[in-house]
């Protein structure tokens, strides 16, 4: 049987953007664009038009340029709104207009101070009047985390009737769990009977650290598009995460059974390009993309690695665009990755010099947190000069 596809739905450019400092300037803004595409996602989310003429700009010329992802652009139910997100995503090959409105009494009653009423009207009216302008419609169920459901399905049916044609469950605050959000999607797809003529959506935050776990957990309930940002960045404790779904689809395939068009191994590249243009640092342990991925310090470890990778590695760093794994020298390695480094340098010395060595390189190792290879080198010259 052939397998669903996921849509990898990038919102870098808007909720990533909306990180505190991360704003990008339109050269910056078309150089992430053009790396997201390399990078094969389907959907680039990038921006949200009305909030300001450079994001109006930037969204506009990323869809003049970008030949191969649709491009969406945000917008709130309102009729001006949805006219200047359509201003700018109409020159894409494939635009998208994404429409948000909240379904949580909370937000309906405080924010929007609404009814639920007003707010199924305004949500039916403003995507119909999306879908006449635009083909590709979505809409967003603003803190649907947080909805009650009968309501929450009440609205995904109305908005499916006027037409969307992708409707997203966000996890707006990051506040449910992996198994309850899953429940979410499964009883959304029980009860809404219109829903095989949508495709539904997610969007995660990471205020608890579970917006990828959330993801996954929708991905197995049927949803078919994870929205998320390279590094996770985003809103507060950021999204979820795009190279931790990319890679857990990948690592386990048979598990989730679906493809998706990620090319796994620009995952590297295009963290290093956001993190730089955002100047937000990703995490030394950061899974996938963080320094220490693919490090190994501890001697057992490293003398895994050397004698078969998948001791100690589920994936391949070539897979995710890193060269190589590291072996990090420090006081819990031991002498093969010792060795193996001082061959790598270049040196051919005989057993006895290296095992002397490698006692230095003990006492060395207790003083100082990493041992790099200019401590070695300076190891080897003072052993051989001295000797
Ligand atoms: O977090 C959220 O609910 C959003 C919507 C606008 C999709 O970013
Ligand atoms: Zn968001």
């Amino acid at each position: 049987m052939e397998k669903d596809t996921v849509i990898f739905f990038d919102t870098t450019l808007r909720d990533g953007e909306q990180s505190p400092g991360a704003s990008m300037n339109l050269k910056e803004k078309l150089l992430v664009a053009n790396q997201l595409t390399a990078l094969g996602v389907d959907v680039i989310e990038a921006g949200f038009p009305i909030s300001s003429q450079g994001d109006f700009e930037a969204v506009k010329t990323i869809s003049q340029q970008i030949k191969t992802s649709s491009i969406a652009g945000l917008c709130r139910a309102s009729e001006k709104d949805i006219t200047t997100c359509w201003n700018a995503v109409k020159y894409a090959k494939k635009p998208r207009i994404h429409i948000f409105l909240a379904t949580s009494d909370l937000h309906i009653e405080k924010k929007l101070k609404k009814t639920r009423t007003q707010i199924l009207d305004m949500a039916v009216k403003a995507i119909k009047y999306g879908k006449s302008l635009c083909k590709d419609v979505e809409f967003s169920a603003e803190d649907a985390g947080r909805s009650d459901m009968d309501f929450l399905c009440k609205v995904v049916e109305a908005v499916i009737d006027a037409g969307a044609t992708i409707v997203n469950i966000p996890d707006t605050v990051g506040h449910t769990t992996p198994i309850e959000f899953g429940k979410k999607i499964a009883e959304i797809r029980r009860r809404v009977p219109n829903i095989s003529k949508a495709i539904i959506s997610v969007h995660c935050h990471n205020d608890l650290g579970l917006a990828v776990a959330n993801s996954l957990s929708a991905i197995e309930n049927g949803a078919r598009q994870i929205e998320c940002t390279i590094n996770g960045i985003g809103e507060r404790a950021g999204n979820a995460s795009l190279e931790e779904i990319a890679m857990t689809l990948k690592v386990r395939p048979h598990y989730y059974n679906v493809k998706h068009s990620i090319k796994t191994n620009e995952l590297y590249n295009t963290s290093k390009l956001v993190s730089r243009l955002t100047g937000i640092l990703v995490q030394v342990n950061k899974a996938i993309v963080g320094a220490n991925a693919f490090a190994h310090e501890s001697g057992i470890h490293q003398d895994g690695i050397l004698k078969a990778r998948a001791t100690y590695e589920i994936m391949s760093p070539a897979d995710v665009g890193v060269p190589e794994s590291l072996l990090v020298l420090g006081k819990h390695s031991g002498r093969h990755a010792f060795f193996k480094r001082i061959k790598d340098l270049g040196y051919k010395l005989d057993e006895k010099t290296l095992e002397h060595l490698f006692e230095k390189f003990k006492i060395l190792a207790d003083k100082k947190k990493t041992v790099f290879d200019d401590d070695i080198i300076a190891l080897i010259e003072e052993d051989t000069s001295s000797g």
